[in-house]
């Protein structure tokens, strides 16, 4: 059975985007889930003078194990002034420290979500042109506008939202 790694980049204790995360993998059959918080990953601020006196911290080398046991991961990423929230930004630059490919090879069905009306378009943007270069092999892709609008546990409200979301995770579904 393909193991699915599923979070969002958030460590907001009400984060959409750790739901919405959860949500779509729930929604893989056949898979081996393991659903986490970013919290449990909690790091310092990163900082070079900082990883030469204490190396790297147990959490970084425990999301880097976390991410390589994977065959692929779903993930939702918080917007922040256009950009990676601050506590997945730094989480990842740690871990960028054990190897450069952050993300190992691993597929990946990349996704953001926000309150607002452009569903975190522009981080998404940013990480869809990022990630590859830092090892994700990104098979589908998705934006969720409007959340708490559109979203509720039972699914996309949005006829045209859910079906565009239904044809994203066909797809990464297909490639794992
Ligand atoms: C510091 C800060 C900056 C934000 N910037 C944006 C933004 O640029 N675009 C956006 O759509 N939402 C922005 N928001 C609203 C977030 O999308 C919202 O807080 C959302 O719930 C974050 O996702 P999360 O619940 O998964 O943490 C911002 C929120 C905060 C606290």
């Amino acid at each position: 059975m393909k193991r699915i790694l599923a979070f969002g980049g958030s460590t907001s204790s009400t984060s959409i985007n750790k739901q919405f995360a959860h949500y779509a993998a729930h929604l893989l059959k056949d898979v081996d889930l393991t659903l986490i918080d970013l919290n449990d990953f909690d790091v310092p601020l990163f900082n070079v003078d900082l990883e030469k006196s204490e190396g790297l911290p147990e959490n970084a080398l425990r999301f880097k194990q976390c991410i390589e046991s994977m065959d692929g991961i779903v993930v939702s990423l918080a917007e922040h002034n256009g950009n990676y929230a601050a506590a997945f930004k730094n989480l990842i630059d740690w871990v960028s420290r054990i190897e450069g490919k952050i993300w190992s090879e691993k597929k990946m069905f990349l996704m953001a979500t926000s309150p607002g009306g452009r569903g975190g378009a522009s981080v998404l943007e940013i990480a869809l042109a990022a990630f590859p270069r830092y090892g994700a092999s990104i098979e589908a892709s998705f934006s969720l506008p409007s959340f708490s609008e559109n979203f509720s546990p039972e699914g996309i409200k949005n006829e045209e939202l859910a079906k565009s979301f239904a044809e994203q995770l066909t797809k990464f579904s297909n490639s794992i």
